[in-house]
């Protein structure tokens, strides 16, 4: 059972082919093929994602995309037996590009056709890597909108545990980036200049690190920067410190919710999903924590941190189940916890 899986949440084409009989045995033997195209040379202009052009390029990208990876894998539409889209939470003009094709596809071709929620694709991502978690683990969901901890019990079983009070992890990211002038993505370019730089330079404050319970803030932090960033005169080493300092602070934070979420629930092992994943200083972080309380740490291929059509098409796989044909649906808003469990996992292979 082949399954297409397309993702336009936001500011990335992605799609996949994922093969749920192959899967059965291994999820990453599942996958294929995926194809992704991003829009971030065409949004930096405006220093952040402009949600009408997002939604354009990906009526340009997502046919051709589709027709490049079924060549990619020697396939052709005849050979899909099912379509899987990304319904939320995203742009609600993004999502319809992506939920209308899938719906049009799944009428044309009479494919049972289901919507995914974009952050269970995340959570699920790492079980595409070569080790696979095994549940329940504890999640470390850290994307551009959304900083959680998640206790995952089953595909589909997940309960909030903990979650940001105000600003998401990647939002510090690219609203400092923003303030240094380094443009959007925040992240990646928070983390390439951080490298040259001395984290200790600053002193900057680490949200609710001591206070009980596993929510997290990361508003204080950037209001920090700003006021930093207006009395000091920010050479290029002082930007290379001040990246390396928010970057030191963020992980330092996630790392002690993490770990006292891990204490809190005695879960036996960490996933860490989302873009913020990919940052190489929260990895270090997360590990060296891990390693020290004996719980293993999962985190996704770098190629399948950020959007990707990959995690839609696994995590559609999932819920074959609940597949209908010929009708679409978007929820921009849409809460990871009130899913239901994937009770047919790869059955309908
Ligand atoms: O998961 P994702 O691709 O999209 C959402 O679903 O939001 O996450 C995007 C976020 C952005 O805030 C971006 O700045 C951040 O992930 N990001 C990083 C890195 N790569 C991407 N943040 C820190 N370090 C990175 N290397
Ligand atoms: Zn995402």
């Amino acid at each position: 059972m082949l399954v297409l899986g397309i993702e336009t949440s936001c500011d990335e084409t992605g799609v996949a082919l994922f093969d749920a009989t192959l899967a059965r045995s291994e999820p990453a033997r599942g996958l294929l093929g995926h194809r992704l195209h991003s829009q971030v040379a065409m949004h930096a202009e405006y220093g952040g994602v402009v949600p009408e052009l997002a939604s354009r390029d990906h009526i340009r990208r997502v046919p051709s995309l589709v027709t490049e990876l079924l060549a990619d894998c020697g396939r052709g539409l005849d050979d899909l037996g099912a379509v899987a889209y990304t319904q939320g939470p995203g742009l609600a003009g993004a999502l319809l590009v992506g939920a209308a094709f899938a719906g049009g596809l799944s009428f044309a071709l009479d494919l049972p056709c289901v919507g995914v929620h974009h952050l269970e694709g995340h959570l699920l991502s790492p079980m595409l890597g070569e080790r696979a978690p095994d549940f329940p683990f504890l999640a470390l969901l850290v994307s551009g909108g959304h900083t959680q901890l998640l206790e995952a019990g089953a595909p589909g079983r997940y309960r909030l545990l903990g979650d940001t009070l105000d600003d998401a992890a990647g939002e510090a990211f690219d609203k400092t980036a923003q303030l240094l002038g380094l443009g959007y993505p925040g992240g990646p370019a928070i983390s390439a200049l951080a490298l040259r730089g001395n984290p200790a330079r600053f002193t900057l404050p680490r949200p609710m690190l001591h206070s009980p319970g596993l929510d997290l803030s990361f508003s204080g932090l950037k209001t920090a920067v700003a006021l930093l960033v207006k009395r000091e005169s920010m050479d290029d080493q002082a930007r290379a410190d001040l990246a390396a300092g928010v970057e030191l602070a963020i992980a330092e934070v996630l790392t002690a919710k993490a770990v006292a979420a891990l204490r809190a629930t005695g879960l036996p092992r960490l996933v860490v999903a989302g873009g913020v994943g990919a940052n190489r200083r929260l990895r270090e972080h997360l590990s060296a924590a891990a390693e020290k309380l004996g719980v293993p740490v999962f985190y996704p291929d770098l190629a399948l941190c950020t959007d990707n059509g990959a995690m839609i098409a696994f995590a559609g796989a999932l819920r074959l189940a609940e597949a209908t044909r010929g009708a679409f649906q978007v929820r921009p808003r849409w809460d990871l916890a009130s899913l239901s469990e994937a009770v047919d996992y790869f059955g309908a292979a």
